[in-house]
């Protein structure tokens, strides 16, 4: 039996950045004078940085030269980071320390595998960096999921062969990733939303170390 390995999507399965990232996106759209709800902020999930403006832009209908575009992505960034950076801990999604640590002791090869160009901040700032074997975040690949470029790099830092890795994820651009890369995908959230899977978990609760015990037995 080869060795299993895992890779951890981070925003919505190891820390809630999702309300950070819409409270920044928010204050963008009414400065650009349309509303930006909750609902709406479920389309920017897993989705690239340059992606998401895109799509807040299609939403309010306002279209802007591309120099615009960068300079409101920086202000969005620095305004998220104001929230990025009083984060601690205590943030960290229902028992995804004690899993982290259970593959560490057991000496269960894991990695990142996340679209944000904040990523290693975040860990950082979570004291989670160390932790990792390998980190693979919006920096490190040219195509943003659902191309599996993201994953297939992570396995490859992991010396593990893609159909051994497990992908830990709740946006439907990152199961679909994960499908295409040929590894087994879990998703964290809306089961509907989410049908692709191969396992469906409501929460992040519910990755319980007897399951990742089972995930690595099969
Ligand atoms: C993903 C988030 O992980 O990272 C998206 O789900 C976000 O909502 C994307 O847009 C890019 O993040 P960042 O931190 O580089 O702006
Ligand atoms: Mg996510």
């Amino acid at each position: 039996m080869s060795k299993k390995a895992f890779i951890f999507d981070l925003d919505g399965v190891i820390v809630d950045t999702a309300k950070y990232h819409y409270k920044a996106w928010k204050k963008l759209a009414n400065d650009l004078g349309f509303d930006f709800t909750e609902t709406q902020n479920e389309l920017l999930k897993g989705v690239s940085r340059v992606r998401s403006l895109e799509i807040l832009l299609e939403i309010g209908n306002v279209s802007l030269p591309e120099g615009e575009k960068t300079k409101i992505m920086q202000d969005k960034n620095e305004h998220y980071l104001q929230y990025i950076t009083k984060m601690g801990q205590e943030e960290i999604l229902e028992g995804m320390y004690k899993v982290l640590l259970y593959l560490k002791k057991n000496n269960i090869p894991f990695s990142l595998g996340s679209a944000s160009k904040n990523a290693r901040l975040i860990l950082t700032q979570l004291d989670l960096i160390d932790l990792f074997d390998a980190i693979v975040d919006g920096n490190d690949v040219s195509k943003a999921k659902p191309d599996p470029e993201v994953f297939l790099i992570a396995a490859q830092k992991l010396n593990a062969n893609p159909k051994d890795c497990i992908v830990i994820e709740d946006a439907i651009a990152g199961v679909e990733a994960a499908n295409i890369a040929g590894m087994t995908s879990i998703g964290i959230g809306d089961k509907k939303a989410l049908n692709a899977a191969d396992i469906n978990l409501d929460s992040t609760a519910e990755l319980t170390i007897d399951m990742i015990k089972e995930l690595i037995k099969n």
